[in-house]
């Protein structure tokens, strides 16, 4: 059985975003997905709780620093355009 890919949704508590890591932590044999976002209380609201979730500004290099440590993550980027990061 192949590896699950790692991936980091940004915009995860966004309408698109928070599908796409819904229907990625559907297939956990396919996906570890996380989500990065910028409200605990809106990925509370959605998701349940906070588990899976990295917190901060997409427009603060830093914060997106601690979020793509986890080896062979690919982020992404749901605000704007798309973007794969290996
Ligand atoms: N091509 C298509 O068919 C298609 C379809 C739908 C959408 N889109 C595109 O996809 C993108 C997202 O659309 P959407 O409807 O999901 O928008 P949305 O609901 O407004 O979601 C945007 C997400 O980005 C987050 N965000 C904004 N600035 C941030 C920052 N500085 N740091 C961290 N997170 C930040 C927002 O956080 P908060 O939750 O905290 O506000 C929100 O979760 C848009 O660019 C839209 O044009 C394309």
């Amino acid at each position: 059985m192949a590896t699950p890919l790692k991936v980091l949704v940004t915009g995860a508590t966004g309408r698109t975003g928070s599908l796409v890591l819904q229907k990625l932590q559907a297939l956990p044999e396919k996906f570890i997905a996380k989500g990065f976002g910028r409200s605990p209380e809106k990925a509370t609201e959605i998701f349940g709780n906070t588990d899976n979730f990295y917190f901060g500004s997409i427009l603060n290099p830093t914060d997106l620093e601690v979020a793509i440590t986890l080896p062979a993550m690919t982020i992404y980027q749901v605000k704007g355009k798309w973007l794969e990061v290996a």
